[in-house]
């Protein structure tokens, strides 16, 4: 029995994507990919309340965040989320979306992504489901690659077009050193179309085979140096060719003092990783107002 009323509010996290490798395409149009995906204390927040009525969204933005770019309700993933967890689930009664948008859109963070898992995670608390995680992870592969591992919500490889995920440290717990990292994500305020930056990869840069030893146990060591030298994303010199606002935000990181700067995902993101909290605050303080950043950390290792 659901009851009318109930809240539940969640804070759907970004993510950013440490290693990015693209192992080629695949017979359904989709890349083979193989990623280390960290969730970072950056979020919008998802409040849902059960209704008796049909299901309907709205949502507000922070500044920083272009709500132009925001597409009809009717077609966004996490309206979208919710009419896939009724029909499941064959849910008799509907939720009220609110969406609060901190996460640039279009950014390669996983906002949309992180809002649709929200919505996911939500929905089987408010409705008193409680379904296995990997159960609504599978469903969160009908709507987009990068929704199980925000599902999951931890540090996390994914592989396939996007919808095996493991938790990075599953077979072998992370050791209480793993503090995780500080860094900077900056956004140019423009969007790449990510179909359009998969049909422009052609190979590239292959990453080297020690790529996914180094980054994991890197993060395991919170060592951010070698976390640095690990960084990688096969998408990035096709960004940086055709969008080169991109490729200027990345240069501002890296004279700010960045250790190690990366596109987050297939952009326009671009994050820098920092020594500790002060570090971060001093690229920040030398970013100055022009772009738009912010200093954030990936979450504690689940
Ligand atoms: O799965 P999602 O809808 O997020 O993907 C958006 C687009 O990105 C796809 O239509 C496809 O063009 C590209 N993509 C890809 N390979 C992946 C993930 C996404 O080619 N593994």
């Amino acid at each position: 029995m659901i009851r009318a009323g109930s809240v539940i509010t969640i804070e759907a996290r970004a993510k950013i994507n440490l290693t990015l490798e693209i192992l080629g395409k695949r017979p359904d149009g989709y890349h083979e990919l193989r990623s280390i995906v960290m969730p970072v204390n950056l979020t919008d927040t998802v409040s849902l309340t059960s209704t008796y009525a049909q299901t309907a969204m709205t949502i507000t933005v922070s500044p920083g965040v272009d709500l132009t770019k925001i597409g009809s309700v009717d077609k966004n993933l996490a309206m979208r989320a919710a009419r896939l967890m009724q029909e499941h689930y064959r849910i008799n009664a509907g939720a009220r979306i609110h969406i609060h948008k901190r996460i640039p859109i279009g950014g390669g963070l996983g906002g949309g992504s992180a809002d649709a898992a929200g919505v996911i995670r939500g929905l089987d608390a408010l409705w008193e489901m409680r379904r296995p995680r990997e159960e609504l992870m599978a469903l969160g592969a009908e709507l987009g690659s990068d929704v199980p591992a925000l599902v999951h919500g931890g540090a996390v490889l994914m592989e396939g077009r996007g919808e095996r995920v493991r938790g990075l440290f599953d077979d072998d717990a992370p050791p209480a050193s793993c503090e995780g990292f500080w860094l900077v994500i900056a956004n140019p305020g423009i969007m790449c179309a990510t179909p359009d930056v998969f049909k422009k990869w052609r190979g590239g840069l292959t990453a080297s085979p020690s790529l996914l030893h180094n980054m994991t146990s890197s993060i395991r060591t919170s060592d951010v140096s070698a976390a640095a030298e690990a960084l990688h994303n096969g998408l990035q010199t096709a960004v940086y060719d055709d969008y080169p606002a991109v490729a200027q935000t990345a240069a501002q990181l890296e004279k700010a003092g960045c250790l190690g700067v990366l596109l987050s995902g297939s952009g326009a993101s671009v994050f820098g990783l920092a020594r500790n909290e002060a570090h971060g605050q001093e690229i920040s303080r030398k970013l100055g107002s022009g772009l738009w950043h912010v200093l954030v950390q990936t979450c504690p290792v689940v």
